[in-house]
Parts: structure tokens; C-alpha cells; sequence
């Protein structure tokens, strides 16, 4: 069992106060030193902590040890000088020696790292080759012990001489010295692996907490942006509408009849009265979206008519301009569970667009076709798809011959607020909400929008809209 871990700092990385035995060496390694020594000497050996927990154990119970043990009187002296054995705190590179009832000894040695005393190693039991006899004090512990059978068994026991055995305990020490060494370095580089690798989490963790911090401040940010362009945006409304209002009856006449002159400055207060309320509809609009509170109408309805309707409304314009404006649907389309006006704005939106951008003499159409929408064809999902869920729907590209939309503006323009900045878009008027109402509103209908190239100039905007669940099965 391992200690709890020592307190944390310099201590921790170059264990200075807490180097224990158990923690440099490895467990199975000291094992198997202590046991191929037993096979070479035959003399027992054990290692323990500086606590006195038994950390290797080559060890066979001598038979006249297990003889003794069984006689009540001897097995209590064996006991006495196992307790006082236990009970050497030998000093470092000074071995205490213990003599056993039997005439045997043990050798105790210092375990020790840097100075400092780790353990303790006894070699023992061993007889000294001197003792040939039985000693008498040992036949005196008990009156039941056979002297013929102590002297058998005496002579069972290993010997080696006091010398020996000392030169056998320094070769030890210095082996196991060297296995500290390197255990101590293997600590010292895991624990500093450890510290660095701790560090660079805590680092982490600081570094995502910010992040987090600054991520909720910005959403709160937006949240209020969203109010403040409603409120806003709503308050303004009211008012307009009753400028707008009054213009009106002031044209009709209703305050008297107004000069040439008059009427034209009236028609102008109107003109971008009017505007005005288009932009602030917009902006409403946008925050209802981005709030989640825009309510949607849907029904069973067919695109076909949406886009013939956005064709008649939008035709004096495209006459106006000189670009031709077509409709057209190739085979026969899924019906849509949509709602009509928002569907409505979509496509406005986008031909409106279309018309804006061509120039005189170019071409705008609505083509209307049944697909398959697959996930992974979106644009938006990068390719990052890992199941790919095929749905019945509808495709409408709304196509131009105007001045298209280069590569890389072609996400940025379904932005709230962006143009592409070139004089023919500034020329054309616009605030640059339409688009990202509608990417919006596509995508409160499960579709999507993306733009392509048309040949060989223009743009295609892609609306693709799934079909009603019902209709699919
Ligand atoms: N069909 C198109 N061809 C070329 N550029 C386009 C086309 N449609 C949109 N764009 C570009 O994308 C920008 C954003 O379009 P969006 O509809 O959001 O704004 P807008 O038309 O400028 O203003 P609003 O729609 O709010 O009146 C446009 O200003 C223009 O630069
Ligand atoms: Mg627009």
C-alpha cells in the first residue's frame, strides 16, 4: 500500500523529505535480487521499509527452526530474539550483528539514499562453521527437547562465516544503492513529466474558463443588440406610419389642394416614408428571427404558385430595368408545408435581388424542380457529414446575368448589414438586410440556401426546401 501523497512544490518534484524505500524500488525487481540471492548463499534475507514493513523476502524456515518452534519453552526465546532483531536500528555502514539461542546470527544492515537511512536489510539465520555443538543454554530452554535430534538438525543449518556474510551484506548495499539511483532518477523525471504536464492543464483550464467568460459576455451582447433593434425599430413604426398617413391625405388633397410643387415634395416624404418602413419591417423582422420569435404560418401549399405570384408582382420592375423575368418548373414538384408570405419574402427577396444586380438586356429566371436533398450536398456542412439522410423536397434556382457574387463573398453577403463593396451594389440602394432574412427564414423551413456561378456571368441562388413529412412515406 502506498502512502497518502506528500504535500505539493519542490519537495514533491525532488522528493526531498519524502524519499521512501517502497517508491524508489520496484517491488518485483528487489524480489527477484533477494531471491537469486538466497539461491546463490543460501543464506535467508529479508529488506524492509524504515517503518518496518517487510518489502522482500528470501526465506526458507530452517527444519531446526521449525523444530524449536514447536516446543512451547524455545519457541518463546525464538520469539525474544526475532523482537530484538526487529529492533536494530543499525547506523549506516555500521552492520549490527545478533546472536540467536541457537548459535546462529543475524547480520542487520542500513538501507540508505543521499544520506539518509530508507530501510533495513537482515541476513540470517546463519550459522558460524566455530559452532559444532549443541549450546547447552539452548537444550536448557525446555526440558523436552531430544539432543540428538537438535544436533541432526543443527547440522542441517547454513553456514558461513561472520566475514563472509559481511562482505555478502556491503556487496548488497551497494547494489541496491545503484538501484535506488536510478529508480530515484525514473521518479524524478515522471514527477516532473507529472508537475509539467499539471501545469499546462491548470493552464488550459484558466485559458477555457476565459474563453467560456468571453463567449457568455458576447451572447449577452447579441441578446441585447436583438432588443434594442426591436424596441427601437418598433417605436419607430408607429410614427412612420402616421407620417406616411398624413402624406397620404395631404397628396389626396384632403388639407386643400396643393400646387405642382407641393405635390411633388409630398410624393417624395411619401417615397421615403415608405422606405423607411421597409427597413424597419426588415430590421423587426431580423430580430424576431434571431430571437426565435418569429411565428410561422404553415400550410399545404404548392411552390408554384408562390413563384408565379413573386413573377407577376416583381414584372414592372424587371420591365422598368429591361431585363426579361421568366418562370419556369420542370416536372412535377412535392407540395410544401410552408408558410405562404414567408415563402413569399424568400423569393421577393431573391429576385428582387437578381433584378437589382443585371444589368439592362440581361435575364432573370425562376426554375422550380422536384429533388432529392441530401445533407452532404449542403455546402454549409462542409463536407463534415457522417450520415448522409436523403429527403424528398424541392430545388428553386433564382438565376441572373447580372454582376454575380465572386467565391469568397458568397457566405459573407448572408450577413446582416453586408454589401459587396463595388460601386454597382452601392449604386443599386439597399441596406443589405434582404439576404440574411432570408437565409433565415430557409432555414425556419428545414431548407437551405447557397449561392453558385451562372454561365457565363451571374449568379444562382439555390433555396432548397424539404417536402411535407407526410407526403414523403
Ligand atoms: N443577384 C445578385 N447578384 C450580385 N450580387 C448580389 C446579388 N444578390 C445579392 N448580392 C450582393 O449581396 C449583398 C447583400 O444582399 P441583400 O439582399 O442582403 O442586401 P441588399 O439587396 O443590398 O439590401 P436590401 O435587400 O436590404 O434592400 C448585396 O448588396 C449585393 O452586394
Ligand atoms: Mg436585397
Amino acid at each position: 500500500m502506498t502512502q497518502p501523497a506528500p504535500a505539493r512544490g519542490l519537495d514533491e518534484l525532488t522528493l526531498g523529505s519524502a524519499m521512501r524505500l517502497e517508491e524508489l524500488v520496484d517491488r518485483n525487481g528487489l524480489a527477484e535480487l533477494a531471491r537469486s540471492f538466497f539461491e546463490l548463499f543460501r543464506v535467508p534475507l529479508r529488506v524492509f521499509s524504515e517503518d518496518g514493513k517487510i518489502l522482500a523476502d528470501a526465506y526458507e524456515t530452517p527444519s531446526l527452526y521449525v523444530y524449536l518452534n514447536g516446543v512451547p519453552g524455545a519457541r518463546l526465546a525464538l520469539q525474544e530474539v526475532i523482537d530484538s532483531v526487529k529492533a536494530v536500528v543499525p547506523e549506516i555502514g555500521q552492520d549490527a550483528t545478533r546472536a540467536c539461542v541457537t548459535g546462529a546470527a543475524y547480520r542487520v544492515s542500513a538501507i540508505s539514499y543521499d544520506g539518509r537511512r530508507i530501510g533495513r536489510m537482515v541476513l540470517g539465520p546463519f550459522l558460524p562453521p566455530t559452532v559444532r555443538e549443541v549450546p547447552t543454554s539452548l537444550l536448557a530452554l525446555d526440558g523436552g527437547l531430544d539432543p540428538g535430534r537438535l544436533k541432526a538438525l543443527l547440522s542441517e543449518m547454513p553456514r558461513a562465516r561472520e566475514e563472509t556474510v559481511g562482505q555478502l551484506a556491503a556487496h548488497l548495499v551497494r547494489t541496491l544503492d545503484l538501484i535506488l539511483f536510478s529508480g530515484h532518477k525514473a521518479l524524478l523525471t515522471s514527477n516532473m513529466h507529472l508537475a509539467s504536464v499539471r501545469a499546462s492543464f491548470h493552464d488550459l483550464q484558466a485559458k477555457n474558463a476565459k474563453l467560456e467568460e468571453a463567449f457568455e459576455r458576447l451572447k449577452e451582447l447579441d441578446r441585447l443588440k436583438s432588443n434594442f433593434l426591436a424596441t427601437v425599430s418598433h417605436e419607430l413604426r408607429t410614427p412612420l406610419t402616421s407620417i406616411i398617413g398624413y402624406g397620404e391625405m395631404l397628396a389626396e388633397g384632403i388639407a386643400g389642394e396643393l400646387n405642382p410643387e407641393q405635390q411633388e415634395f409630398v410624393q417624395t416624404i411619401r417615397e421615403k416614408g415608405e422606405q423607411l418602413l421597409e427597413l424597419i419591417k426588415g430590421l423587426l423582422d431580423l430580430s424576431k428571427l434571431e430571437s426565435g420569435t418569429m411565428s410561422m404560418r404553415k400550410a399545404n401549399l404548392r411552390i408554384e404558385e408562390i413563384l408565379e405570384d413573386v413573377s407577376t408582382t416583381l414584372a414592372p420592375t424587371a420591365r422598368k430595368k429591361g431585363v426579361t423575368l421568366a418562370t419556369r418548373v420542370q416536372g412535377s414538384l412535392h407540395a410544401l408545408w410552408a408558410d405562404a408570405e414567408r415563402l413569399r419574402q424568400v423569393f421577393l427577396n431573391l429576385t428582387e435581388n437578381a433584378i437589382k444586380f443585371t444589368p439592362e438586356g440581361g435575364a432573370v429566371e425562376l426554375v422550380a424542380s422536384p429533388a432529392m436533398l441530401d445533407l452532404s450536398s449542403d455546402p454549409e456542412a462542409g463536407g463534415f457529414v457522417l450520415m448522409a439522410t436523403q429527403r424528398p423536397g424541392v430545388e428553386v434556382r433564382v438565376a441572373d446575368t447580372g454582376v454575380g457574387i465572386p467565391e469568397e463573398e458568397r457566405k459573407k453577403v448572408f450577413d446582416a448589414f453586408y454589401q459587396v463593396d463595388s460601386s454597382s451594389t452601392r449604386e443599386a440602394g439597399g441596406t443589405g438586410l434582404g439576404l440574411s432574412i432570408v437565409k433565415r427564414l430557409v432555414e425556419g423551413h428545414d431548407g437551405t440556401v447557397h449561392i453558385e456561378s451562372n454561365r457565363p456571368r451571374g449568379a444562382v441562388f439555390v433555396v432548397r426546401i424539404p417536402a411535407k413529412r407526410s407526403t414523403i412515406a
